[in-house]
């Protein structure tokens, strides 16, 4: 991949854990602006019983006033509210309050684009986030349903080809629904190929490794389902190489990209991925559980006309021919099928050409919504910026976490450190048993971080609103709290329990 994996920093110079470090580093960057786009909960807010913000929320530009913001390193999980949410939610209710039924079509001075086209609005958006076409994405239901969705069309198994490969530790929601598809089929479990690490200490999946178990299985395989970035690790695989391999060998290829996608630059028209499918409430930024996005490969998406025995092709007016039309076989609804003939209730459905032609259902106009809010602020920049920025405030958690004041650290860093091979997440493997009183401290303090039992903590500094504050803070509350919990543990410690615990700390290295 193309990025410099040199050292970024100068970590011997002592000034690399200050403060004044730090906020020299959001100084000279050129996107610090972006995390005024944010609300950032305030420490008292995260406490708070109330709903709402406790205090006012403080703009960072101030260092005395930022120390009141919580330490939010969890945009890998649910990503912060872009301000500019709740103005546009506002416009969707208003609207709605104001014209009913005719907020579908009507063209409003300063409104957003009447709901019947707010699909179509934010495709050329969403191509960009993902290296798409903007016939190639549509934003619609939600990424286990999408994914459903996409294999009703792209499984095909056959007598021969029938096996999925996925990852041995994929998300549960997508090994459940591989799964299911095969049940769905009646295909035995068994043909369930889950690729899993050759060390059992590292969660590491090496891409010859990923190729090799794509060959021995290439023959029998019908679908290849990859994150491209692994929740657990971080790990970014790559998705070029390996789409282009398991093609190779005939087998269809689609990617869930829920931690891939606002996170690192994807070029899926270019990397030839036959279909992929993401959330937008990670590092999209789109609120919790909001509607979802697919990629369908232009290839794949094609409505042909079907030439007539006499040589005629089928009617000008495709919605008139549904026989002579050829497509991709897709479970349907009516948002899929030809706008212009929506309305006629015919029953003939005519697939809109592309990703689009996959939808099902009129989309939540409100996530909609809230998912064009979103995309405005990526619009403030673009990907390789972003991306830049990220590989700077990665390297400097990771630099960070491994200068540890007292000797080992009680922790390692699990996910690759070469740039290439991760996006914003770093997840730390703490010694056994550390986890809660670690997640106590950190909440207690106002770092926000998610945990993945038994032992893990995944930490995701976001580039558009996390500065290298946030990280110095972060790493200081981190590693005083790790300091706490060993010497406690410590305390704990008698003469019949010292050996197990020796045995357990020797369990990290
Ligand atoms: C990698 C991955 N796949 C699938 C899902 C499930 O997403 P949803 O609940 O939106 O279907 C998640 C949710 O976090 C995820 O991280």
């Amino acid at each position: 991949m193309p990025y410099r994996i040199e050292p970024l920093f100068d970590t011997k110079n002592p000034a690399f854990v200050t403060l004044d470090f730090a906020a020299a580093q959001d100084q000279n960057d050129p996107l610090k602006h972006l995390r005024d786009e944010f609300v950032i909960p305030t420490k008292a807010d995260l406490k708070s019983e109330r709903y709402g913000p406790a205090t006012a929320h403080p703009t960072d530009g101030d260092s005395s006033k930022s120390l009141e913001t919580c330490v939010y390193m969890c945009g890998n999980s649910l990503g912060l509210q872009p301000r500019r949410t709740s103005e546009y939610v506002k416009k969707y209710l208003d609207t709605w309050a104001s014209k009913g039924v005719y907020g579908h079509f009507k063209e409003l001075k300063e409104g957003l684009p009447p709901w019947l086209h707010i699909d179509d609005a934010i495709k050329e958006q969403t191509a960009k986030m993902v290296g798409a076409l903007p016939g190639e994405v549509v934003v619609m239901e939600t990424l286990t349903a999408n994914l459903h969705l996409l294999m009703a069309s792209f499984y095909k198994p056959t007598k021969d080809r029938y096996k999925i490969i996925i990852e041995g530790k994929a998300f549960p929601s997508d090994h459940y629904a591989a799964l299911s598809q095969l049940a769905h089929h009646n295909i035995d479990p068994s043909a369930l190929i889950q690729i899993s690490p050759t060390c059992s200490d590292t969660p590491y999946l090496s891409t010859e490794h990923i190729l090799s178990v794509i060959s021995q299985h290439g023959a029998s395989t019908a679908l290849l389902l990859l994150p491209g970035i692994q929740f657990y690790s971080g790990q970014f695989f790559d998705i070029a190489l390996i789409t282009r391999h398991a093609q190779s060998l005939g087998i269809t290829v689609g990617w869930d990209l829920a931690h891939a996608v606002g996170n690192v630059p994807l070029h899926l028209h270019d990397w030839n991925a036959d279909f992929a499918a993401w959330c937008n409430y990670k590092y999209m930024n789109g609120g919790p559980g909001v509607i979802g996005g697919l990629f369908v490969h232009e290839r794949n998406g094609r409505v042909d006309k079907v030439s007539l025995p006499n040589g005629n092709s089928a009617a000008e007016d495709p919605t008139q021919s549904e026989d002579q039309l050829a497509f991709r076989p897709r479970l349907s609804g009516w948002w899929g099928s030809d706008k212009s003939a929506r309305f006629r209730m015919d029953n003939k459905f005519v697939p809109i050409p592309g990703a689009s032609g996959f939808q099902l259902s009129n989309p939540s106009a409100l996530d909609m919504t809230a998912v064009t809010a979103s995309l405005d602020v990526f619009a403030m920049t673009d990907m390789e910026a972003l991306r830049e920025k990220s590989i700077k405030l990665t390297a400097y958690l990771e630099a960070r976490l491994l200068k540890y004041p007292d000797g080992t650290p009680p922790y390692r860093i699990i996910t690759p450190s070469q740039a290439g091979e991760r996006g914003a997440q770093l997840s730390v493997l703490l010694e056994p048993g550390m986890l809660d009183q670690i997640m106590e401290i950190l909440e207690e303090e106002g770092a926000v971080v998610d945990e993945r039992r038994p032992d893990v903590i995944r930490v995701a500094p976001a580039p558009l609103y996390n500065s290298f504050v946030d990280v110095h803070r972060f790493v200081i509350i981190f590693q005083d709290a790790c300091r706490k919990v060993v010497a406690s543990r410590a305390s704990k410690k008698t003469p019949d329990t010292e050996s197990g615990t020796a045995e357990v700390e020797n369990g990290v290295s």
